[in-house]
């Protein structure tokens, strides 16, 4: 199939919205990553996603709107908390799940009772939503495990010859997927943090539990809350460890590991202005204390090291307050969950 490259012009707009109504699937921007969207009310269509991907069946998808209005027939009733966090944060990088309505086609949902929605702040996003003139179901538009897209470049590397069209938006804004939110529970739960924090969420809230999974690796036999979360992700072909601790106590491990000698092709993830001091070539994905530049720069840095064919990398931490818990959730399944402390290593 040849995957047409659409620009964003009110014509190509257009295109877009023609080829979603028939059933056809197109990567589309947001201002979180590339997502692959389809008609979210028909099933044979949100089946082309799984198989584009190369997605498991059990990984449910998000459905985003371009009205508020439109979230009344995809789910069982509005609570009123809900309500609130849609008007706080909504349109934005927020996906909000509920019991879900008997429209939403089964592959959507993977089996489950529920339907995770998002109502996207990007105006182009929006304006494909309303040339479709339907809801669009879309993931990540990354072949499945991969680091997600977050310009039309990385999109057309993954997705090439399995999709309908990519249409063009630029850069993506924020470049971490949105914070996931479930109220299907006694207690609202984040599943997957995103730039929306749960300091913000608490806000609206009061209560939110951390889902296990955020932070760390879900047990053997547990079940897990968002499926999305179990498997390994956002992985680059390089094999990933992050190393806690200070710059210095960094520079010490790596240059111990250089001593050792072996000759795999090894490089440091790391913060602007560090590469002066660390002997290994670098990519680096913004400053230190900068937790937005790092969720925008991280996955670009990611794609970038298995460009310049980096076998081992080893990877500054980033903080875990407020965006950084999305930027440190990102990288900790990059790294398959294999995290050091530098200090004692060293
Ligand atoms: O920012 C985003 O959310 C992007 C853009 C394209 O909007 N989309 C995205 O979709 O990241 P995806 O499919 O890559 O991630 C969706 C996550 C998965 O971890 C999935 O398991 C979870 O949300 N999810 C979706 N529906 C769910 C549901 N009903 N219950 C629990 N988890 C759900
Ligand atoms: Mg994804």
């Amino acid at each position: 199939m040849e995957t047409l490259l659409l620009q964003n012009t009110e014509k190509d707009i257009a295109r877009a919205g023609e080829i979603l109504r028939g059933g056809g699937l197109v990567a589309i921007p947001t201002e979180t990553v590339y997502g692959l969207a389809a008609n979210a009310l028909d099933g044979a269509a949100v089946a082309g996603i799984f198989r584009a991907k190369g997605r498991p069946q059990d990984n449910p998808l998000i459905v985003h709107i371009s009205h508020l209005d439109q979230w009344k027939s995809l789910v069982r009733e509005i609570p009123d908390k809900a309500m609130a966090l849609a008007e706080a944060y909504w349109p934005g990088p927020l996906t909000i799940i509920l019991p879900k309505s008997d429209i939403i086609p089964e592959a959507v949902s993977a089996g489950l009772d529920t339907v995770a929605v998002r109502f996207p702040s990007m105006r182009t996003t929006r304006k494909i939503i309303d040339a479709a003139g339907v809801p669009l179901a879309a993931p990540s538009a990354n072949l499945s495990g991969s680091p997600s897209p977050t310009c039309a470049r990385h999109t057309m590397d993954d997705m090439n010859g399995r999709i309908d069209a990519v249409l063009d938006g630029g850069e993506c804004n924020f470049g971490v997927e949105s914070t996931v939110v479930t109220l299907a529970t006694d207690i609202p739960r984040l599943l997957r943090p995103g730039a929306v924090t749960p300091e913000e969420l608490r806000e609206v809230l009061g209560k939110v539990e951390i889902d296990d999974a955020v932070m760390g690796q879900l047990k053997e036999g547990v079940k897990a809350a968002s499926p999305g979360m179990k498997y390994k992700h956002y992985s680059p072909k390089a094999e990933i460890t992050i190393v806690k601790g200070s710059l210095d106590d960094f520079i010490k491990y790596t240059e111990t590991l250089c001593r050792a000698g072996d000759n795999k092709k090894r490089f440091a993830l790391c913060f602007d202005g560090e590469e002066e001091s660390i002997s290994l070539p670098c990519v680096t994905y913004g400053r230190e204390k900068d937790s937005l530049t790092q969720s925008h720069r991280l996955f670009t840095a990611l794609r970038e090291l298995d460009e310049r064919g980096a076998e081992k990398v080893c990877a500054r931490c980033p903080s875990t307050e407020g965006v950084g818990m999305a930027v440190y959730n990102r990288l900790l399944r990059a790294a398959g969950f294999c995290v050091i402390d530098s200090h004692d290593a060293s």
